[in-house]
């Protein structure tokens, strides 16, 4: 049982489900084709239709299978999918004149539309989009219109569908999760029974069963979600997991001791444990290149080869059956599209050709949760509050904050920067406060005077951004007074760099990494 959501590609789409989860009910993510039987297979409570980028009218959008309105689920369509609702039930969408975008106020003007119970009359609420709603559906009765008179709501009460021109899964519109929680449990009745931290314990189980006595293989990095799946399977297989941490050279100050110490905290055998140093392969391959993706595939392939290298070692060693890995929500539902037909695009985020050479079976624990189910699985399973709450690093790791050619020097200089940031911000508090932080190199040498000495040394710049998921994010307002004690202590206490910047450039269009 679960509400499920049909993907129209809008960027919101994961929101929702989100959204629906934190109420406490189920809710997974389908491509929005997929087949009326295959979704009455799934006994949805409500289905909810997606926002997304198309207009229903264009050829070639993308519409669901119409046997969906007949399965006598109750439907909440957002955005795009009001629309979706009118075209397809004989009402009519037209292209606005005004793209209507952002937060604006819209009233409710049929208060027994139970979405809006409890609710008051004026709603401050999101919207985005270019088309509307210009003709009722059969069956449907106006609910809100939106300041300048557009239908921004209309609903159907004896088929229990709903729709909505606003996004109430987004934080702007501020009754959003009182409308979603009204759809669930007024509408669809929903039970109140999803809950992250019980299906962790009982995946735990799950594994104990599946996997017995035989053995798996994880690569860990220190990252989250690597963590914590390591730290479920081995409340479930116990020394039948064997994890391999790669250190490439690229990693931060201490970051090998520290993610050993984490693993050691959460009871892990150091017989099970083998961390690799491969620091002089990677910087050997390295030397000389300073195009950024020759670094990245150049760090991606050293990677797989230092890994497969030692997993067939232990699998000669102890015999492996399975290869497990971190994969979360998101990436599943990504690499499969929102389209049924491309599931068989669903790709691998290794690109290991082990599976096959070792005929692994792969594990992926983490795939049905989203990273903040992630964190409160892994708080309930003990792993540490510092590997919680972690920023997000890249599997290229320092390759790509040196910018340019990499060298042991420069990369020393980096990382004691990056570490005085870091432990700065965690001193104040921000750390919590920002999504991500991190210092970076530029190749570049500034003039400068240290005591009487004129100097001639690189500069470093400082990052911090804010953001939900990465894909946009907006940078750090990091009080001054921070920001010059970073500065002051980089400049200060490390010979080599002369001119601390912060960087204010938002993304897009800029990247949060700088290669
Ligand atoms: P960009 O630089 O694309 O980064 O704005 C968005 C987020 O993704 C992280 N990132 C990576 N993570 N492997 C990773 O595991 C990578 O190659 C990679 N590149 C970027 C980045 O740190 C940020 O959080």
């Amino acid at each position: 049982m679960a509400i499920l959501v049909l993907n129209f590609g809008g960027q919101f789409c994961h929101l929702i489900a989100r959204r629906i989860r934190e109420l406490g009910v189920r809710s997974e993510i389908i491509p929005f084709d997929l087949p009326a039987e295959q979704i009455k297979a799934m006994k949805p409570e409500g289905i909810v239709l997606s926002g997304g980028p198309s207009s229903v009218y264009e050829k070639g959008s993308p519409h669901p299978d119409h046997k969906v309105f007949s399965l006598g689920v109750p439907i909440l369509g957002i955005c795009y999918g009001m629309q979706l609702l009118a075209s397809e039930l004989g009402g009519k969408v037209e292209p606005g004149k005004v793209r209507e975008f952002g937060r604006q106020t819209v009233s409710i003007t049929d208060p027994k539309c139970e979405l809006f119970d409890g609710l008051d009359k004026e709603q401050a609420v999101w919207f985005s989009h270019g088309d509307r709603v210009t003709k009722l559906p059969t069956g449907f009765a106006e609910s809100a219109s939106s300041a300048d008179g557009i239908l921004a709501g209309m609903y159907d009460a004896k088929r229990n569908f709903y729709a909505i021109q606003f996004h109430p899964e987004v934080a702007h519109t501020e009754k959003g999760t009182e409308i979603l929680s009204n759809f669930v449990f007024k509408a669809c009745k929903a039970r109140k029974d999803y809950d992250p931290k019980a299906r962790g314990q009982a995946l735990i189980g799950f594994y104990k069963k599946e996997i017995g006595q035989k053995k798996v293989l994880m690569a860990v990095s220190g990252g989250v979600d690597s963590f914590v799946a390591a730290t479920l399977l081995h409340k479930a297989i116990g020394d039948n997991l064997y994890l391999i941490f790669v250190d490439h050279g690229l990693l931060r100050e201490n970051e090998a001791e520290d993610v050993h110490k984490s693993l050691q905290a959460i009871g892990f055998s150091e017989k099970n444990y083998k961390l690799v140093n491969a620091s002089k392969q990677f910087l050997t391959k390295l030397k000389g290149v300073s195009d950024p993706e020759e670094k990245r595939k150049i760090v991606g392939h050293e990677f797989i080869a230092v890994f497969e290298a030692h997993a067939l070692k232990l699998g000669k060693e102890v015999g492996i059956t399975y290869l497990a890995q971190g994969t979360i929500y998101p990436d599943r539902v990504e690499s499969a599209g929102i389209s049924s037909n491309a599931t068989d695009k669903i790709k691998s985020h290794h690109n290991l050709t082990l599976p096959e050479k070792m005929n692994l079976k792969i594990i992926e624990p983490l795939a049905e949760f989203y990273k903040d189910e992630v964190r409160e699985i892994g708080k309930s399973l003990g792993v540490p509050q510092s590997v919680l709450s972690r920023h997000p690093f890249p599997g290229p790791g320092l390759s790509v904050r040196v910018l340019g050619e990499i060298d042991p020097h420069k990369l020393e200089l980096l990382r004691k920067a990056d570490a005085i940031f870091i432990q700065e911000l965690k001193e104040s508090g921000y750390y919590d406060k920002v999504w991500q932080a991190f210092a970076a190199l530029l190749p570049v040498k500034a003039v400068g005077v240290k005591g009487d000495a004129r100097t001639y040394e690189y500069i470093v710049s400082l990052r911090a951004v804010n953001s939900i998921d990465g894909m946009t994010a907006d940078w750090s307002k990091l009080p001054h007074w921070l920001l010059e004690k970073v500065s002051t202590r980089i400049m200060n206490e490390i010979r080599g760099i002369g001119r601390v910047v912060y960087d204010v450039s938002q993304k897009p269009p800029a990247t949060i990494e700088y290669e």
